[in-house]
């Protein structure tokens, strides 16, 4: 029997992952679309796909949501809508409380008002940003302890998440994911914004790039991998909860070398703190220099996620190596 999923977020890196991948399993796919002044949904254009509907909508509208919830009686919920930046959150708070904790209450609740609890499976995207600063590796056992407003909204979702789980039933599963990037991640986020400037310093067009904390460390995967991830959860006999990783940590520093390597830069550092600088060993150019406004109120120092849960139960892993992830983006914003 054909399946039918509906995807918050589906305009988002992840959901332009998820939906193709979900069309080529033959999924019915609905979408949940914000209204802009300008289009969003540039990161899905390109699929046409006459099982691809796309529905306008907010997280923070609840009548919205249930009245689609009730049209299009999903028999699976991919719940990746958010206001997904750590460093905005810190100055919306309460839009990042109203969209990421309300809104997935919002969706759980329209489940249970529309009786589908037997019907509907529920993902929700929690974050290792629930972690904070505990000591890695991190599983799902990790207490956590939440560092920004974004991570204080996504401890709510996680907990609402498992209660409706026990309260009334429902299939309702948290993945925990571990930072994931790919050619579509958001232009903001440290990953893109490293190889956006790479092509811009490339063609001539940027000198160098302003970036924060370099030791920060990150467990970053795939989006590609990850998105089957999310489906794999929800196919699993029960409910339950599982982190998502590849098991390794790279320092933003890390990322920089190797991103600039790609185009033939040695990355040589210079200076400490907010005079750091990163020097080309081979033009002798400053490529990277420090802006204390990237610098985050409070700041997580190391992720590094322990997926064995997933492995055993999921038989999911990460494929792609770090590696593979910077030549991919590199390579994509090159070529665009
Ligand atoms: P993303 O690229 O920032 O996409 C976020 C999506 O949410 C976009 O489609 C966005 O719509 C939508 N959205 C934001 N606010 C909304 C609202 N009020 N109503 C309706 N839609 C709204 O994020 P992502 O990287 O794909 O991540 C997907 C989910 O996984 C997020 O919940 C994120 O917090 C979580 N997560 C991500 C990672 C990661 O490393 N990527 C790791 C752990 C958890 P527009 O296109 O209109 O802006
Ligand atoms: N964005 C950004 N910009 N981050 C910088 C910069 C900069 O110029 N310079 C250094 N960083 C550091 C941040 O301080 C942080 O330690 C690290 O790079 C990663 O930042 P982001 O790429 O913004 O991602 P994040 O780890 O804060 O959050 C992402 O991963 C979470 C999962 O752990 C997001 O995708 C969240 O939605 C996700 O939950």
């Amino acid at each position: 029997m054909t399946k039918t999923a509906f995807i918050t977020g589906i305009t988002g890196q992840d959901g332009s992952y998820l939906a193709p991948f979900l069309l080529d399993k033959g999924y019915i796919v609905h979408g949940l679309e914000r209204r802009g002044s300008l289009s969003h949904t540039d990161r899905i254009d390109h699929i046409d796909h006459e099982n691809l509907h796309l529905n306008y909508g907010d997280m923070t509208d609840g009548t919205n949501l249930i009245r689609l919830i009730k049209d299009i009686q999903p028999d699976e919920i991919y719940n990746l809508a958010a206001q997904s930046h750590v460093q905005v959150s810190f100055d919306t708070p309460e839009y990042t409380a109203n969209a990421d904790a309300l809104g997935t209450l919002r969706i759980l609740e329209a489940i249970r008002i529309l009786g589908l609890e037997r019907k509907t499976k529920f993902y929700q995207a929690s974050t290792s940003e629930l972690f904070g600063n505990a000591p890695a590796p991190q599983n799902e056992h990790t207490p956590f302890h939440p560092r920004s407003p974004y991570a204080t909204a996504k401890l709510y979702a996680y907990w609402a998440t498992i209660n409706y789980r026990e309260a009334y039933g429902i299939f309702a599963s948290n993945g925990i994911l571990f930072n994931h990037e790919s050619p579509m991640r958001g232009e903001t986020f440290v990953t893109r914004k490293i190889t956006r400037a790479i092509a811009a310093i490339k063609r001539g067009q940027q000198t160098h790039v302003e970036l924060g904390n370099l030791d920060a460390k990150r467990d970053w995967g795939h989006a590609r991998d990850y998105v089957e991830g999310m489906w794999k959860i929800l196919q699993h006999e029960i409910a339950d909860d599982f982190v998502l990783a590849t098991g390794q940590t790279h320092s933003v520093r890390d990322f920089v070398e190797a991103a600039f390597a790609l185009i033939g830069h040695d990355i040589q550092w210079q200076g400490s703190g907010v005079q750091e600088t990163g020097i080309s060993k081979q033009t002798n150019q400053i490529l990277v220099t420090i802006n204390p406004k990237f610098f985050r109120p409070t700041e997580l120092d190391i992720l590094c996620g322990d997926p064995s849960k997933a492995k055993k139960a999921l038989d999911w892993q990460a494929k792609t190596s770090f590696q593979d992830l910077v030549k991919e983006m590199v390579e994509h914003d090159l070529s665009t």
